[in-house]
């Protein structure tokens, strides 16, 4: 099994380029699944969901080609298999995905549940909910959703909890439905907006997608598209804090700094000077240690779960006491019991973990538990003294393209071992 072993202590400096995110291209991947003609999808990352996905979607029928190492080109003509099965779904929540453009395009679906998660229960009630609020009728049988419908209808959906691929599913299910979907309390993610984008380059029409209502009328059918995914940020801000968190200074290329307003906030406060161009972002933390912040999880726009444990890792060595509380997961702090062991000072109270910067964090063994807590723990290593290994770094490279050659060109001592 790869594990990274870093040795801490070095101040980043330089430029990094972000890839396309992740969160955007396992969407767009399934919503190929609608279109009658070959799509083009741009800037899909090197990742293991993404592998993940295309090995989904190929024992379905669809062929996909690479071209130019980050361009797909994606064949949904000869689709003939409607499962999701449970040995790809365990590995890959977002599998559920398949969901909404299975039964809105072919009108059956067989997804395996996702079963228990290292970060909470993650149910999908809503992404049913919605299914059958379409006129679909929806089972749960055998560890499987089985979805039937042979063609759905608009419906207003109201969703119970803002839920990211719940909107994204029931989005693609409508796109082919007969007359006018509304979904409201939808999720506002920058992704639900660029799926929505690719959708609407096939011929679908969709209004709102960004916004808490969601307008689609549904289309005959959809054809061929080119598209570019959206730059990834979580990545990019992964990024920012290894410099704020190692007094360097970075700058990301190739992102969208709109879509990042809290995050960069919260640097700010912890002492970061950020300057941003049209698709860059510099963050110079002048030598400094950052100061720690307080700061809530919930849905975008404010402060993304996906970059909480990240800030977990700036608290522990930052100046002063921090409060981070999570709103979104009920789980999500085991990078935390990890850090300990490097010597940070946490308090778990609920849903929230307070924090004593220590000046520094010693190197040890920890183990990365899932995708956003090893990029935590590489940052915590990025600052402690002496050597550190993360282990079970697999979360990480489902994640995050190349993070050791990203890392290594910022100056750090960074390298993945066998062990
Ligand atoms: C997506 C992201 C993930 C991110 C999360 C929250 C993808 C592929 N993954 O995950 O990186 O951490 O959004 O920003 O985009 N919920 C229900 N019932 C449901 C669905 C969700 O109660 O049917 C709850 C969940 O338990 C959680 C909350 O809603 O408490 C938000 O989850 P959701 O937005 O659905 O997360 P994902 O879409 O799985």
């Amino acid at each position: 099994m790869d594990a990274l072993e870093i040795t801490g202590g070095i101040a980043l400096h330089g430029d990094v380029q972000i890839s396309g995110a992740k969160n955007a291209t396992l969407p767009i991947l399934a919503a190929a699944l609608l279109a009658e003609e070959p799509v083009s999808i741009g800037n899909v990352p090197h990742l293991n969901d993404v592998t993940t996905t295309i090995a989904l979607l190929a024992r379905m029928g669809v062929e996909v080609s690479m071209h130019d190492g980050m361009r797909l080109e994606v064949d949904a003509a000869g689709v003939h298999d409607f499962t999701a099965p449970y040995e790809l779904v365990k590995t890959m929540r977002a599998s559920v995905l398949v969901l909404g453009p299975l039964l809105g395009r072919y009108g059956r679906a067989d997804v395996s549940l996702p079963g228990g998660c290292a970060i909470g229960a993650r149910p999908v009630n809503i992404h049913v909910a919605g299914l059958k609020a379409m006129g679909a009728q929806v089972e749960i049988d055998g560890g499987y959703i089985r979805a039937r419908g042979s063609q759905l209808r608009g419906a207003r959906i109201v969703l119970d909890t803002v839920s990211v691929t719940g909107t994204e599913n029931l989005m693609m299910a409508a796109v082919l439905a007969r007359g006018e979907t509304v979904i409201e309390n939808a999720a506002r993610e920058p992704e639900v907006a660029d799926l929505a984008g690719f959708l609407v380059a096939m011929g679908a029409n969709i209004e709102g997608a960004g916004t808490d209502t969601i307008h689609i009328q549904g289309v005959e059918r959809l054809g061929a598209a080119d598209y570019r995914v959206m730059p990834d940020r979580i990545e990019t801000g992964t990024y920012l804090v290894a410099g704020a968190i190692t007094g360097g200074r970075v700058r990301a290329r190739g992102t969208r700094p709109d879509t990042l307003d809290a995050v960069l906030a919260k640097l700010t406060e912890a002492g970061a000077r950020i300057e941003c161009g049209e698709d860059w972002i510099e963050l110079d933390m002048e030598g400094q240690r950052p100061s720690a912040v307080d700061l809530t999880t919930a849905p975008y726009p404010a402060f993304p779960t996906d970059m909480q444990a990240q800030f977990c890792a700036l608290n522990a060595i930052a100046d002063g006491s921090g409060a981070i509380t999570e709103t979104i997961f009920e789980n999500r702090f085991q990078h935390v019991l990890e850090m300990q062991r490097m010597g940070a000072d946490f308090r778990i109270q609920g849903h929230t973990a307070f924090s004593r910067g220590v000046p520094a964090l010693k190197g040890a063994p920890v183990m990365a538990t899932d995708l956003r807590a090893s990029a935590s723990l590489v940052l915590a290593a990025l600052v402690a003294r002496g050597t550190t290994r993360v282990e079970r770094i697999y979360h990480i490279d489902r994640g995050y393209e190349c993070i050791e050659e990203k890392l290594r060109r910022l100056g750090a001592s960074i390298r993945r071992i066998q062990v």
